[in-house]
């Protein structure tokens, strides 16, 4: 609308239209709005965290991108500034830092196959500390990666830490909490085996084949999770989200184009 007002031009007849300069004002004030949009990611060293903090350093949605890892990454950007530090001192090391929208995609090593202490201790409290530290840090808006089928009540530990996640993460009442649930996410890991191969060429050809309430289970591109991050980081809608399946793929779109 804006847009159009202006290539039409000003001297509307209606006096209460807003003037040239009044809606370049506008303008103005949005762009500026979005350029100051910061994000604090964690774990950009991960097979999604990477794909995510490259989509983030494509676009223009943040001014200023604040990487938080254990090992430094192999990344140079003028908007990227990575935090080295033990997520277990989260609180203390991050004093200072002010943020807009919290991404977080850490996952114990091994994800579904992790031993459960692994588990409770990346997947449940870590999550939980960086989301509390990004609470403080200022971000309204936390997008996180759980996954397919989570459930804290599962006998499978996965499901059931990423279940005990989700709980956490609604009582902090974040005004915008989307929560991502893939289902095997693909890609080559760092120390990938012939096994990582197979599974990586074999599971997309099942996709198909799972339909109904074995949807959600459909294998995801790291790429396309990291794009529904975005997506849903993109989002101005406020309130608890969570998903699956087709939403994500929905938001994997949103999350490609270019912005
Ligand atoms: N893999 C699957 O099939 C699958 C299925 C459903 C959901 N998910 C979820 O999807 C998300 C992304 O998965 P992914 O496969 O992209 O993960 P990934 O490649 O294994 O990366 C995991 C990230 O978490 C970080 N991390 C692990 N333990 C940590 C610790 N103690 N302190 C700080 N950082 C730690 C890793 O840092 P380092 O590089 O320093 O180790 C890395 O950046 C995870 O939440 C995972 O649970 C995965």
């Amino acid at each position: 609308m804006q847009g159009d007002r202006l290539t039409r031009g000003g001297g509307s007849a209606d006096d209460s239209a807003p003037s040239i300069e009044m809606v370049e004002v506008g303008f103005v004030a949005a762009e500026s709005q979005v350029r100051q949009r910061v994000a604090l990611v964690a774990g950009g060293t991960g097979l999604t965290g990477a794909a995510l903090l490259r989509l983030l350093l494509r676009n223009n949605d943040y001014a200023r991108v604040h990487a938080l890892t254990r090992r430094p990454l192999p990344l140079d950007h003028a908007r990227l500034a990575n935090r080295i530090l033990r997520f277990e001192e989260l609180g203390s090391r991050l004093m200072g830092l002010r943020c807009t929208d919290a991404y977080c995609c850490i996952g114990a090593a091994g994800g579904p196959r992790a031993p459960v202490a692994e588990l409770r201790q990346v997947d449940r409290d870590l999550v939980l500390a960086f989301a509390r530290a990004a609470q403080a840090a200022g971000a309204t808006r936390l997008v996180v990666v759980s996954a397919a089928h989570a459930d804290s009540r599962s006998s499978r530990p996965f499901l059931a830490c990423k279940g005990e996640m989700e709980v956490a993460l609604r009582e902090l009442r974040f005004p915008s909490l989307e929560i991502l649930q893939p289902g095997p996410v693909l890609g080559l890991r760092r120390g990938a085996g012939l096994a990582d191969l197979v599974r990586l060429a074999l599971l997309p050809l099942l996709n198909p084949l799972l339909r109904g309430n074995m949807e959600p289970s459909r294998a995801i591109a790291a790429a396309d999770l990291a794009a529904a991050m975005l997506g849903a980081g993109r989002s101005p809608r406020q309130g608890v989200y969570t998903h699956a399946a087709r939403n994500l793929r929905d938001l994997a779109v949103a999350g490609h184009r270019p912005g």
